[in-house]
Order: C-alpha cells, then sequence, then structure tokens
C-alpha cells in the first residue's frame, strides 16, 4: 500500500509524551537498535509471509515496559504495507467493542492490544474464533429466538502485548503463533538509541554524555528518551544548549536519579528490605506495602530491574537484597 493511505488509529487519546515520543520511534526494522535475536526472527516471519501473500501469524510480546512493544508493532504493520490499529485491553470493555473493531479491519491489517493481560475473560472468547479461524459469532435476539449468525473477517495480524506472559489466559496465550521476549537493552545499544534520538530532536550531545543516560536508562528505550529530554532542558536553560557530561550529572543529580539508574522507588524498596526485613527473605506483598506501591507494579517494573543490575534476587522463600545493595547503599 502507497505510504501516504497507510493509517494508524488509536482508540485512545494520546497524551503530549506519547506525541513526542512518535517522532523517535524508528519505522523500520532497519532502524530499530537492539532486541538482535527477536529482530532476525521477525525480518524472517515478516519475509516468508510477505512470500506467500499472507497476513503475518498473531504475535505476542512480553516484557517490562518501555521496552518497545507498541514500536515492534508499528514496525511490523510498516514492513508488512498494512495499517496498525492500536487499543488496549482496558479499553476493550464489552464483546461489542471488540467486534465492532475486528469488523472495521482490512485485510493484512495489524491490530495491536496493549496490557492484554486486562481483557474481560467474554472479550477473550470473541477474540478466539476471530483468530484461529478469522470469524466471529453473533448473537441476535434473546432466549429461544435468539440465534447465533457467523461474519467472516478479513485475514488480519494481532499483535498482543503485555508485562508478563504468564499473565495470560492459557487459551489466549495458544492462539499466538509467534510468542516472544523483549531484554533490557545494554549500555552500547541504548547509546546508539540516545545518539539517534538527539540526531532527530536536534539535540547536541558529548559521547561521554550520551554513555553517562544509557547507563542510567535502566535498560529501557522510553527512559532513555525520556532523560535525554529532561537533560537537554538543563543545557539549554543552565549550558548554553550543549549536552556534556557535567550537564548529565547536575541534572540527573536533580532528578535523584543514580549512576546505576535507581530511582527513589527502587532506593527505597533495598532500604525497606534491609531496614524492616533484615535483608529478606520477604515476600512481594510486603514490600509493596512497606513502600506504598501496588504489587504488581513493584513485580513488573521494579523488581524485574533490580534482579538484572543484581541488587535482589528471587528464592523459593521470597525476595532477598543482595551484598551489592548494601555497599551502594552504604547500609550494614
Ligand atoms: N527509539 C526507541 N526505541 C528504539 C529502538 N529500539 N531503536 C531505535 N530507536 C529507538
Amino acid at each position: 500500500m502507497e505510504n501516504a493511505k497507510r493509517r494508524i488509529i488509536s482508540t485512545e487519546p494520546i497524551d503530549e509524551e506519547e506525541k513526542s515520543d512518535e517522532s523517535l520511534r524508528p519505522k523500520f526494522l532497519a532502524d530499530y537498535i537492539g532486541q538482535e535475536k527477536l529482530r532476525a526472527k521477525i525480518k524472517i516471519y515478516i519475509e516468508a509471509a510477505k512470500q506467500r501473500g499472507e497476513a503475518l501469524d498473531h504475535v505476542l510480546l512480553y516484557g517490562p515496559p518501555g521496552l518497545g512493544k507498541t514500536t515492534l508493532a508499528g514496525i511490523i504493520a510498516n514492513e508488512m504495507g498494512t495499517n496498525l490499529k492500536i487499543t488496549s485491553g482496558p479499553a476493550i470493555e464489552k464483546p461489542g467493542d471488540v467486534a465492532a473493531i475486528l469488523n472495521n479491519l482490512r485485510p493484512g491489517d495489524v491490530l495491536f492490544i496493549d496490557e492484554i493481560h486486562r481483557l474481560p475473560r467474554q472479550v477473550e472468547e470473541v477474540l478466539y474464533p476471530a483468530m484461529e479461524d478469522f470469524a466471529i459469532d453473533i448473537v441476535i435476539g434473546k432466549g429461544a429466538t435468539g440465534k447465533s449468525i457467523r461474519l467472516e473477517l478479513p485475514k488480519f495480524t494481532l499483535i498482543g502485548a503485555t508485562t508478563r506472559a504468564g499473565m495470560l489466559s492459557a487459551p489466549l496465550r495458544d492462539r499466538f503463533g509467534v510468542v516472544d521476549r523483549l531484554e533490557y537493552y545494554t549500555v552500547d545499544e541504548l547509546k546508539r538509541i540516545i545518539l539517534r534520538s538527539a540526531h532527530v530532536l536536534n539535540i547536541d550531545i558529548d559521547d561521554e554524555a550520551a554513555d553517562d543516560i544509557a547507563r542510567r536508562s535502566r535498560g529501557t528505550p522510553r527512559l532513555a528518551n525520556r532523560l535525554l529530554k529532561r537533560v537537554r532542558d538543563f543545557a539549554e536553560v543552565k549550558y548554553e544548549g550543549r549536552v556534556t557530561k557535567e550537564v548529565t550529572d547536575f541534572a540527573l543529580k536533580l532528578l535523584n536519579i543514580d549512576e546505576y539508574g535507581l530511582d527513589p522507588v527502587d532506593r527505597q524498596i533495598l532500604t525497606a528490605m534491609i531496614e524492616k526485613f533484615n535483608g529478606g527473605p520477604v515476600g512481594i506483598e510486603t514490600i509493596a506495602v512497606s513502600v506504598g506501591e501496588d504489587p504488581a507494579t513493584i513485580e513488573d517494573v521494579y523488581e524485574p530491574y533490580l534482579i538484572q543490575t543484581g541488587f535482589m534476587k528471587r528464592t523459593p522463600r521470597g525476595r532477598e537484597v543482595t551484598e551489592l545493595a548494601y555497599t551502594h547503599l552504604g547500609l550494614n
């Protein structure tokens, strides 16, 4: 399809930050940095589907937030030359909502459902035949006179995103042909993303400063780009526009982000575990209560990075902090 005719439709309002993120998202696989293995696989799946003239198989992407699930969905639609329709689990309340979305799809379209684990059960049930047979069953009328009619759908690709694949019901998970995990990015990959974003946004940045932001972005491009924009503000107001290591040091200190990328909540979690629970083992619910956060947020957002960087570990009896947490926080 012609580029100009391609549409991105979102069922939800897009906020200002998402809008400015839009310009930083790579549009094609060739511009996508990181996730090397996943990218190589997706490249092949796309080529194969295109050769057969078919829609790509349904894809489930899971992993911590901010690693590029929506970006990849957009890239897949662009590479396939089709439209992308974006919605999310919580936005679809009734079977009728999803039936309307499905009924409006065109052949080959990509339907992206973020937070797919939050779909209501009755909505999931509409998706099963839609994914498997490209059809939905609609019940007309009630009781004894009601009858079910089958509505054929065009062949489409569903891309589901979730923070944990384990949160999906088994029947839904089993209907995805491709299930893959997004990993945290390396410092080097994040640095390349930061330099690319700086170029797109016309920001003058030192190599050393890009490296510093990369180290403090918790392996997450969304955070790297957010920090880059905040640091730019400091550079413009206090340092004549150029982003140097001096600027990143100054800005990140004020933003309370340390040299490992830990933010105040990360440090609060570790401190609470050490001071109140002797370093663990302690359960996720207990940690959540002691820092006043939602347990799911701790589990999906904070804990994976603390484990990845070696500040915390999971044991059969609960979470424990490591030696590194004590030394980093200067606690005994
Ligand atoms: N911007 C955000 N994520 C990116 C990625 N993976 N590659 C390039 N630019 C990005």
